[in-house]
């Protein structure tokens, strides 16, 4: 457990990945007897250790979270598409709500490798929902800001407001939100403003996680998250978002 609710899961694979896989791809868990659920890759070793960080929702997670060392699970993966890292970013912005803390240190380790700068900022409700990022983090974002939505630890409010007080969004040449969809749509609402058009990693529900049942479907436009996905830019999801209301 890394804090109230929220866990960390190391999975020996038997068979290792084909390849290795991309920052924002994920698999497909599947608890035997329980459920399939999508969850990010945080991290993987090429010897086939797979890492991933939830958060305690509903049956799925809770069964998840109580299940024991030597317990036999079921990985498809890595899906999606994940994130093409490009070669003029040299600075990148990083903004977690919550749980979307979870595929960041795959992230930045990618653009660690890269060369590339990285300034994470992190947004809880809560204090205890905050947990050691050295528990996570492989390689560590260069800058790290914090924020809570009710001021019990960092910045008073969200990781939006938190951003906007101590950073300037020009400075960067990629911006990267991961978080709930309502964090996600004030992202890339504000961002609209400024003509910047950042990445948001995104959830839906996912079914099958290959392009089959359509349950991933993004509104408004012919894309999948489970195979266009699930990063998109702000434009290509802005629809989708909108209409969550
Ligand atoms: C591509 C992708 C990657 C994900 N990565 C992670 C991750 O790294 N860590 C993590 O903790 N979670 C992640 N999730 C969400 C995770 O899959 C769900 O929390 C999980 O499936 C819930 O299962 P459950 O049986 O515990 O809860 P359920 O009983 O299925 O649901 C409990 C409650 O949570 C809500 N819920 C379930 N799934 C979602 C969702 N996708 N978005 C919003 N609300 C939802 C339900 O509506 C319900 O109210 C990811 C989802 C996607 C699509
Ligand atoms: S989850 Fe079935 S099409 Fe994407």
């Amino acid at each position: 457990m890394l804090a109230n609710g929220i866990y960390l899961a190391k999975l020996r694979l038997v068979e290792p990945f084909e390849s290795y896989p991309s920052p924002a791809q994920f698999v497909m868990v599947w608890v035997p007897g329980v459920k399939e659920m999508p969850m990010s890759i945080s991290h993987y070793s090429c010897d086939g250790e797979l890492t991933i960080v939830f958060r305690v929702r509903g049956v799925g997670t809770q069964k998840l979270a109580s299940i024991g060392i030597g317990s036999v699970l079921g990985i498809r993966g890595p899906l999606g598409k994940g994130i093409a890292i490009r070669p003029e970013w040299k600075r990148v912005a990083i903004l977690a709500g919550g749980i979307g803390i979870a595929p960041t240190p795959l992230l930045v380790s990618a653009l660690t490798v890269h060369g590339c700068e990285t300034h994470l900022f992190w947004g809880a409700k809560t204090r205890s929902e905050l947990f050691d990022l050295d528990k996570i983090f492989v390689d560590k974002p260069d800058r790290i800001e914090i924020s809570t939505d009710d001021g019990s630890y960092g910045f008073r409010g969200t990781v939006l407001e938190l951003f906007k007080s101590v950073a300037n969004v020009h400075s960067y040449d990629a911006v990267i939100a991961i978080g709930p969809n309502p964090m996600l749509r004030a992202v890339c609402e504000d961002m609209e403003l400024k003509r910047i058009d950042p990445m948001v990693v995104m959830e839906t529900i996912v079914k099958c996680g290959r392009g089959i049942c359509g349950s991933c479907y993004i509104r408004g436009s012919t894309k999948l998250l489970c195979i266009d996905g699930p990063a998109f830019r702000c434009s290509e999801v802005m629809h989708h978002l909108r209409s969550l209301d």
